[in-house]
């Protein structure tokens, strides 16, 4: 419905599937990226490793993803789970450990914690049922390097 309203139905598909097992081949895409999911998914190995496989040689994974903070376990709700249950974040050492291993180059990592508490303690401030966040966002966009 959004891709409607927003003129572009003709151009884009959705394909609903699993991230670590996708249903695409191999170097199929310029781009990929995720967006606030990785932190639901265990498997981070196999979830990266799916991106490095759906994109093209010289191609480029971005994420926007929130990731282990300093402070742990953290509390709950999250906004992405109600408990520990569903959540698996890594920290960004280790994410960014990870993906090199995989054959990502890093291109860039942006650390948009101070952003997102400065955000998130106006909402708090504004409804005091907010939790208050303990985990950090960070954003990368990491080009295949395959070749
Ligand atoms: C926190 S929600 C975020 C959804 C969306 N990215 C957003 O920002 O609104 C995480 C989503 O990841 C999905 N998810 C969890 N494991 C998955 C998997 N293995 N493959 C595909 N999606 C998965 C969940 O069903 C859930 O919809």
């Amino acid at each position: 419905m959004l891709t409607s309203r927003v003129g572009l139905a003709d151009r884009v598909s959705f394909r609903q599937g699993n991230a670590i097992n996708r249903p695409f081949p191999d170097g199929g895409f310029d781009r990929v990226w995720t967006q606030h999911s990785t932190m639901n998914i265990a498997e981070k190995e196999r979830l990266f490793g799916e991106m490095h496989r759906v994109v093209r040689p010289g191609g480029v994974y971005a994420m926007h993803e929130p990731m282990a903070g300093l402070v742990q376990p953290i509390h709950f709700p999250a906004p992405w789970a109600r408990d520990a249950s569903i959540t698996f974040l890594w920290s960004p050492t280790r994410v960014r450990g990870v993906l090199p291993a995989l054959g990502f180059r890093e291109a860039e990592w942006v650390n948009e914690r101070e952003v997102l508490l400065v955000a998130c303690g106006r909402r708090h401030r504004a409804n005091r049922t907010w939790a208050r966040p303990t985990w950090r966002r960070r954003c990368c966009s990491v080009p295949n390097c395959r070749r």
